[in-house]
């Protein structure tokens, strides 16, 4: 039904009126993204009453959104309504930890929850399209982006992109409280070259299809509404004007029936990247490729009209992207009522509702994860210890929110201190800030100004230490030194901190580090010498509460690590999933023809999949059950039993290695996980099946295939687990 009002409505539509639907423009609040320059700001209103605009981004509120709605629906000859896109990344007001955290909990029903509270948020401040989930896989920590993505892993990845979709989208798209989702960058942004961002990606087809494409393949399978490039270059390609990506993958093979939105300004960066002479070929190429939305690059709707007219572009390509965007606001609702997301009392009731702070407050003690805990230091004792909090983070309560969160307000934040006096106000708690990591107010679109010399509160910090019984340091990155444009070459805590942190722990041993941080951190001396390390990320509103209720014991840290902690930037990019080397051990003692460093290990610091809990597992009694011959299925058991004394949560990790194949494997690869509560005491047999769709891959035409040959299992409580057995299939 909605196809044919589609194209009774594209009958209607003069050839500007449909690039007009091709058309996005930047709102009037926000920049996320380079600020134009070429007075295209004065028309843009006018461009809506012309019916020469689709959809706006950075509009937000609902004032501002039925403003401009109205426009667009009342003023233009058609009435077509508008989309409003936003970056609605981890939350809308109220936000939830970063992606990257969210998927340490390896929690998909729990990431499932807080794309659907975003969701709810968003659509009552006016908004009914958000720019995520943003599904590029990543190995690379120097990339600031990593915070916003699920990690390294295309397995873990492809099902937070599907948890993901099914949160933003819900079951019903034309419910208010819905939004349609955007799988982003495609393709292969994540493997930007030296972690710089918008540079270069490089890789091997392989990687392409087995590695980048898997996550894009679940969100599209979960039936998501849109997709949008990205801004680099692939194959000498930049994946704007990719046909390969956009045409014959996406909309060919896939059958993808929505639309491509390309980024901030991606159409008109052909030129710089050299693939367009002008900006009239970058629309045309733009258009060939697949692109089917131009944001912010002022193109489609200067120059398609012209390309159409004198031959160069087919209008058949046109009405085939308007189609596809038309498709999307159907099954919105817009047209049935285009101010749908525009209610105000809704808007007051929702934003900042109580129950998505104790939603956003269980996922962020979930993405927490625990590296290290010598000697129990935690859980913290309820009473009779004294506390000092100390660190440039501690009493922060806007880096917690990380970055992407520009529906937020700064402050919003429940900082590791707040939490910490709220939860215990009978025990002694002292604070010393310790040193400024950040010399400038942070902002979203602006460079960070680093303490590198100013240790002046030091002194106080020592004093303070020595008085405590147990001191709680909280150091890392403030949140907007992840993010977008924040790649770093150094991974080592910023500024003063190691300092700080070296002089603290030379008065006071009992230390814990709470890192506050959106990618893995170089933390080796911390490591050697610090007794309890806790990642606690850009945990979002709740991210005090959440750390002081782990830390004191009310919840027992269960998140593993999505991205491998290097022990070195110069390993990086280091992933859990690689190759082998034909020479991957010391041949001889002494001798240095194998593949390593000559001043570093090959091993991480920290595992992908690592992560500490109050209690302890074992596991044992692998058993694999071969009945691939007979009904196409490999049965794995493994017994897990919590040996401590502690009620606790695992994520039992299951991981294969194809030994020989047609194409190089990866030395293990995740192919299932489990997560379980364990009483101490307890034990419990999983099972886990490995089909076809486990125990194949991507052929380097892109075929999904399957072959025989003999197989290695591991399970365990991280990448390295030994517990291992062969088969055959
Ligand atoms: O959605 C983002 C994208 O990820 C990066 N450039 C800007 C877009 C819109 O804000």
């Amino acid at each position: 039904e909605i196809d044919i009002k589609v194209e009774e409505l594209i009958k209607e539509m003069t050839l500007d009126e449909k690039i007009g639907q091709m058309n996005q423009y930047n709102g009037f609040m926000d920049f996320t993204g380079p600020t134009p320059q070429n007075g295209f700001e004065a028309v843009k209103y006018e461009n809506i009453r012309k019916g020469l605009v689709g959809a706006m981004l950075n509009v937000h509120g609902v004032e501002n959104v039925r403003a401009v709605q109205k426009i667009a629906v009342e003023e233009t000859r058609l009435g077509i309504p508008l989309l409003f896109g936003f970056d609605v990344i981890h939350g809308f007001k109220t936000i939830s930890p970063i992606p990257l955290a969210e998927a340490a909990s390896w929690d998909l029903e729990a990431i499932k929850k807080s794309a659907q509270i975003a969701a709810e948020e968003a659509s009552a401040a006016g908004i009914n399209w958000t720019f995520a989930p943003m599904v590029d896989i990543s190995r690379d920590a120097r990339w600031g982006r990593v915070m916003e993505g699920a990690g390294e892993d295309p397995y873990l990845g492809s099902l937070i992109a599907k948890a993901r979709v099914e949160g933003f989208q819900g079951v019903d798209l034309t419910s208010e409280k819905t939004l349609a989702a955007c799988a982003k960058h495609f393709a292969a942004y994540g493997f930007a070259e030296a972690g710089r961002d918008y540079n270069t990606a490089d890789l091997g087809t392989s990687t392409l299809y087995n590695t980048v494409l898997p996550p894009f393949k679940a969100a599209l399978e979960s039936d998501v509404k849109t997709f949008m490039n990205g801004f680099n270059i692939l194959n000498g390609i930049p994946s704007t004007g990719d046909a390969f990506l956009q045409r014959d993958i996406l909309k060919g093979k896939w059958e993808f029936d929505g639309f491509v939105v390309s980024d901030w300004g991606s159409i008109t960066e052909m030129i710089p990247h050299g693939f367009a002479k002008d900006g009239k070929e970058a629309a045309k190429l733009a258009i060939l490729a697949g692109s089917d939305m131009d944001m912010e690059s002022y193109l489609y709707v200067t120059k398609l009209a012209e390309l159409v007219k004198n031959g160069e572009v087919d209008e058949a390509l046109i009405d085939d992207a308007v189609r596809r965007i038309l498709r999307v606001k159907f099954e919105l609702g817009l047209f049935d009522d285009p101010y749908k997301y525009c209610d105000l009392e809704r808007e007051t009731a929702t934003i900042g509702k109580q129950s998505f702070h104790d939603e956003v407050l269980e996922i962020a003690k979930k993405s927490i994860v625990l590296l290290k805990n010598e000697n129990n230091l935690l859980p913290l004792q309820k009473s009779g210890q004294k506390i000092a909090v100390i660190g440039p983070l501690a009493a922060d309560k806007t880096s917690p929110l990380g970055s992407w969160r520009i529906g937020a307000d700064d402050e919003t934040a429940v900082s590791v201190l707040e939490g910490f006096k709220k939860y215990n106000s009978t025990n002694q708690i002292s604070y010393a800030k310790g040193a400024d990591l950040i010399l400038n107010k942070p902002l979203f679109t602006t460079e960070l100004e680093i303490n590198t010399s100013d240790t002046s509160g030091f002194g106080e910090a020592i004093q303070t230490a020595k008085n405590a019984d147990v001191i709680v340091m909280v150091l890392g990155e403030h949140g907007f030194q992840s993010g977008e444009g924040r790649s770093r070459t150094n991974l080592d805590l910023p500024g003063v901190q190691q300092q700080l942190l070296e002089e603290v722990y030379n008065v006071n041993k009992n230390v814990v580090l709470v890192l506050q941080n959106g990618r893995p951190l170089t933390i080796n001396w911390a490591s050697e010498n610090i007794p309890s390390i806790v990642v606690g990320w850009h945990l979002g509103t709740q991210s005090g509460n959440a750390l002081a209720q782990v830390l004191y014991g009310d919840y027992n840290p269960s998140g593993k690590l999505p991205m491998t902690f290097p022990r070195n930037v110069g390993q990086l990019p280091l992933y859990y999933n690689y190759y082998n080397t034909g020479r991957p051990v010391e041949p001889a003692p002494n001798q240095v023809f194998w593949s390593h460093y000559i001043d570093e290990s090959n091993d991480p610091l920290y595992p992908f999949g690592y992560g500490l809990s109050y209690t302890s597992f074992e596991y044992d009694q692998l058993e694999v059950t071969n009945k691939f011959s007979e009904n196409n299925v490999v049965e794995i058991l493994i017994t897990v039993k919590n040996t401590g004394n502690t009620s606790g949560k695992e994520t039992a990790q299951l991981y294969i290695k194809d030994l020989y194949s047609s194409v190089v494997k990866p030395v293990r690869a995740l192919k299932g996980f489990q997560q379980i509560e364990l009483e101490p005491g307890e034990t419990r047999t999983l099972q886990f099946l490995l089909t076809e769709q486990e125990l194949g891959f991507y052929d380097n035409s892109g075929n999904w295939v399957v072959e025989p040959g003999t197989f290695e299992v591991f399970v365990g409580g991280n990448s390295k687990a030994i517990l291992s057995k062969q088969f055959e299939i």
